[in-house]
């Protein structure tokens, strides 16, 4: 088990397209993958997505416990070369964190509802359907496999803010916390 250092926006790894995996027999591959589950739980994140943590291959993982989903556990799931396809044109704005942005937030636009298609670690293909914070979560990993952070989807830079003082000011006006996705 190795926890391992998260690359933070500016990073080169961060901005470009990753690989697509072709070697499910690559031994290195299940050993990226429980290292990048390690890693993902030290830093109480929801998901994380190899480039992250340095690696240019089309690798991400999630875990969305049942506090965060209205009671519905997401199970861990790894992902392979993943595909999402928008199966509504709704969209939703809800705040999102990264590990790769810490301290930050803001407004991000995403796909209410999703289908989206992945490998898992032998090459077999799965299929799933999903909506508003799974549906997130989601299009957030993937993201990151085409060199996109989630500033970049931004329309109102106005939402950008500290986590911190966020909440703070949420507290301060009566409000409840603002969800963030991490
Ligand atoms: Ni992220």
């Amino acid at each position: 088990m190795s926890i391992l250092p998260v690359a933070q926006m500016g990073a080169d790894v961060l901005k470009h397209r990753a690989a697509d995996v072709v070697d499910f027999a690559d031994p290195a591959l299940p050993v990226l993958v429980n290292d990048m589950i390690d890693t993902m739980f030290s830093q109480q994140g929801v998901g994380l997505a190899a480039p992250q943590v340095f690696v240019p291959k089309r690798v991400v993982m999630f875990f969305v416990p049942p506090s965060r989903n209205g009671g519905d556990e997401i199970p861990l799931t790894v992902m392979v070369n993943p595909v999402i396809t928008p199966i509504s044109d709704q969209q939703d704005e809800q705040y999102e964190a990264c590990l790769s942005v810490p301290g930050l937030t803001g407004k991000v636009p995403r796909w209410r509802k999703i289908r989206y298609s992945f490998q898992d670690l032998k090459g077999n293909r799965f299929e799933r359907e999903a909506e508003d914070f799974h549906a997130r979560v989601v299009q957030h990993e993937c993201d990151h496999l085409d060199g996109t952070l989630y500033p970049m989807r931004m329309k109102d830079m106005s939402t950008l803010a500290f986590v911190d003082v966020l909440q703070a000011e949420r507290e301060k006006a009566g409000q409840p916390k603002a969800e963030v996705v991490d």
